[in-house]
C-alpha cells in the first residue's frame, strides 16, 4: 500500500517512523514533511491546504491511504474535497470530514454537542457581538477565575483564563468587538474554571468501532513549574500515573461511548482520531476540548508504545474494520522533551545549524521544525525536536530523555527540565 501523510511536525515524523516499519507499507510520502520525515519517507513539496495539489499527488503517486495530521485542512474540508473526486473513490482516508472536524473547529459546536449527549464538561454560555453587553454583565456575576474561549481555530492562543472581571471583559471585547481572532472570535464561549489535573485520551474510530490508544500528559506552558505563556506543547509522558484503570473506564463509559453515539446520531461518519482533552476533578472526567487529530507532542509518546502494526490500524480505520484488530501496548513509559528555538512561543529566528544528533543513543529524535539544506539539518520552527525515551520506569525514561536533550545543540536551544517530575512525585 502507498501512504501519504499530510503535515510537517513531530506528530507526522512519528507517524512516518511507525508506518515505515510495517510490511504493509510499500511507499511512504509526507507533504510537506521535514528533515526527519525525509529519513524514512519521500517528502513532497506541497502545502496541505492546497487541496487540488494534494489530490494530484494522490493520483501521481497512486496513493491508497491518506492520513491527515493537522487540524487546519480537516476543518477547511480536505476530506469533503477528496470525496468529491470521482477517480479517488477507492482512496482510504484517516481524518474526519468538515462536519466531524467541527468538534475541534468550533468550541460552541462541541459544547452544544456535549450538552446534547450528556457528556460531562464545564458549565458554559456562548455570546456573539449582538449579545456582547449581556456577556459583559454575565461576567460581572460569575465566580473567578473564569475561562474565555474564541469559538474557532486560534492555534492554541484563543483561551484566556481570567483572574479578574476586568481581564475577562477585556478578553471578551477583544474577541467580539476587536476581532482579535478574526472570524474565529465571532462567537465566544465563557466557561466555568475547572480545578483539577489534565490529561489526554486518544480514540481511533472507523465510524462504528473504536480503539482507545494510550493516554498522555502534555506540558503546555513554556516555563518550568507550568509558568509563562502557552505553547504547542513542551513535552509529554505516557502512561499517566493518575489515569487508573477505573478512571479510564469512566472515561470510556461517560465520554468515549456517548461521543461516538452522538456522532452517529448526527449522521457524521467520523473515521479518524478523536483527541479528548480532559480534566480529572475529584476522580471524575470532564471534557475540556476535543481535537479532530492526534496531539503533538503526545503522538511522540503514544506511538512508540503501540506495538501493533500501525499501517494495519490506519487501513482498518479507513475501511471500517477496526473490530478485527487489537491494539498491543508496551507497558514501558515514554517521555518526550521538546527542544525549542530561543524566544518561542514569541518571536524566534530559524536557520540555526543543529549538531550532535548522531551522538544520540537509545532515544528517538522526532523532528518537529527542521529543514535539510546543504548537508546540514537546520531549525525551521518554534518547536524543533522532540526527544523521546522509553524505559521500564518513569524515572529512567525522564533521565534518558533529558540526557539526550542536553546533547543536541543549536543556537538558542531551550527546553523544560521538569518534564514528568510532577508525575514522579504524584500521589492521590
Ligand atoms: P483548550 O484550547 O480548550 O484546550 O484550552 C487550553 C488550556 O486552557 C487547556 O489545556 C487547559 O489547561 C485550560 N483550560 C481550558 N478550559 C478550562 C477550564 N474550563 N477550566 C480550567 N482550565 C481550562
Ligand atoms: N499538544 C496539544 C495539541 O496537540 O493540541
Amino acid at each position: 500500500m502507498n501512504i501519504l501523510i499530510l503535515g510537517s511536525g513531530g506528530r507526522e515524523h512519528a507517524f512516518a517512523w511507525k508506518l515505515a516499519q510495517s510490511p504493509l507499507c510499500d511507499t511512504l510520502f509526507v507533504a510537506p514533511g521535514n528533515a526527519g520525515t525525509a529519513q524514512v519517507a519521500t517528502n513532497l513539496p506541497i502545502s496541505y491546504n492546497d487541496f487540488p495539489a494534494v489530490a494530484q499527488a494522490i493520483r501521481d503517486k497512486e496513493i491508497n491511504l491518506l492520513i491527515v495530521g493537522p487540524e487546519e485542512p480537516l476543518v477547511k474540508g480536505i476530506v469533503d474535497f477528496l470525496r468529491k473526486q470521482p477517480d479517488l473513490v477507492s482512496l482510504g482516508i484517516v481524518g474526519p470530514d468538515a462536519q466531524g472536524a467541527q468538534l475541534e473547529g468550533s468550541k460552541d459546536f462541541s459544547k452544544q454537542f456535549m450538552l446534547r449527549y450528556g457528556i460531562p464538561t464545564a458549565a458554559s454560555q456562548t455570546f456573539t457581538v449582538d449579545t456582547l453587553q449581556e456577556g459583559l454583565n454575565y461576567l460581572e456575576k460569575h465566580a473567578l477565575p473564569i475561562v474565555i474561549k474564541a469559538d474557532g481555530l486560534a492555534a492554541g492562543k484563543g483561551v484566556i483564563i481570567a483572574e479578574t472581571v476586568a481581564e475577562a471583559q477585556t478578553a471578551m471585547r477583544d474577541m467580539l468587538d476587536g476581532q482579535k481572532f478574526g472570524a474565529a472570535g465571532s462567537k465566544v464561549v465563557v466557561e466555568q474554571f475547572l480545578r483539577g489535573i489534565e490529561l489526554s485520551v486518544f480514540v481511533l474510530t472507523d465510524g462504528v468501532n473504536y480503539k482507545i490508544l494510550p493516554e498522555a500528559k502534555d506540558y503546555k506552558r513554556i516555563g518550568e513549574g507550568d509558568t509563562g505563556p502557552n505553547t504547542g506543547g513542551m513535552g509529554a509522558v505516557s502512561p499517566v500515573v493518575f489515569a487508573s484503570k477505573s478512571f479510564l473506564q469512566k472515561v470510556e463509559d461517560k465520554v468515549v461511548k456517548p461521543t461516538l453515539a452522538g456522532l452517529q446520531q448526527e449522521g457524521i461518519n467520523y473515521q479518524g482520531f478523536i483527541f479528548v482533552g480532559l480534566m480529572k476533578v475529584n476522580g471524575e472526567p470532564y471534557v475540556i476540548e476535543y481535537n479532530a487529530r492526534m496531539g503533538d507532542p503526545e503522538t511522540e509518546v503514544v506511538l512508540p508504545r503501540i506495538q501493533s502494526d500501525f499501517a494495519e490500524l490506519m487501513q482498518a480505520t479507513a475501511t471500517g474494520e477496526l473490530d478485527k484488530l487489537t491494539v498491543q501496548v508496551s507497558p514501558q513509559t515514554a517521555v518526550t522533551t521538546m527542544l525549542v528555538s530561543g524566544g518561542y512561543p514569541g518571536d524566534y529566528v530559524t536557520g540555526k545549524i543543529i549538531s550532535d544528533l548522531e551522538r544520540l543513543e537509545d532515544v528517538m529524535a522526532f523532528h518537529a521544525g527542521t529543514l535539510e539544506k546543504n548537508g546540514h539539518v537546520l531549525t525551521n520552527g518554534g518547536r524543533v525536536l522532540a526527544i523521546t525515551a522509553q524505559a521500564n520506569s518513569l524515572e529512567n525514561a525522564v533521565r534518558k530523555s533529558q540526557e539526550a536533550a542536553r546533547i543536541v545543540q543549536f543556537d538558542g536551544k531551550q527546553y523544560r527540565k521538569d518534564i514528568g517530575l510532577d508525575l514522579i512525585r504524584y500521589s492521590d
